[in-house]
């Protein structure tokens, strides 16, 4: 793994996010992975930032919303296809994804979230700021199409410590 910039890499970002990538968390002994497919990177308060929306259903939720970091893992060479599924429709409350997906979590200095190893592209970032989102501020069209089921998302800010790639 080598350290790399951001604008080495944002338009790998916009290209796999479609594909899927790996969010995972850590908060004291519990620890989730799972897929996402929509990020946004950029530049906020003179940071580099990635933004994720995570759904106050997912048991992801459970945990970030206690912990202080996350990670972002992509997969450029395909490798995590299998894993994206199976943790895009499978919960950590029932099962070890990181056990039934063979992922192995990989630490970097002292950051409680680890990322997925198996991955060739990794976002190590702090959380910053998070907000929920406000459903009377929602365009309708965006509230029709994505929350009919009142299902809202909460948005993490995440400062970018570390991007690592294969
Ligand atoms: C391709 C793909 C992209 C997804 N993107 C998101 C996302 O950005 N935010 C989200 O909350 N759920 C997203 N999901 C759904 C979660 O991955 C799914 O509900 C998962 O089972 C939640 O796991 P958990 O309960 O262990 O957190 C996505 C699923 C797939 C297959």
């Amino acid at each position: 793994m080598k350290e790399i910039t951001l604008a080495n890499v944002s338009e790998d970002v916009i290209n796999q996010l479609p594909k899927g990538a790996l969010l995972t968390v850590k908060y004291g002994d519990q620890l989730n992975t799972m897929t996402i497919g929509w990020a946004t990177v950029g530049r906020i308060w003179n940071k580099p930032m990635l933004t994720v929306l995570v759904r106050f259903s997912r048991h992801t939720h459970d945990i970030i919303s206690k912990a202080d970091s996350f990670t972002v893992s992509f997969s450029r060479e395909g490798l995590l296809k299998k894993a994206f599924a199976t943790c895009g429709t499978k919960s950590g409350r029932d099962i070890d994804k990181f056990q039934e997906c063979g992922l192995t979590p990989a630490y970097v200095d002292d950051i409680e979230s680890p990322y997925v190893a198996e991955g060739d592209l990794h976002f190590i970032c702090k959380i910053v700021y998070k907000n929920t989102l406000e459903p009377e501020l929602l365009s309708k069209e965006i509230k029709d199409t994505w929350y009919k089921d009142n299902d809202y998302h909460c948005i993490y800010f995440g400062e970018i410590l570390k991007i690592l790639s294969k």
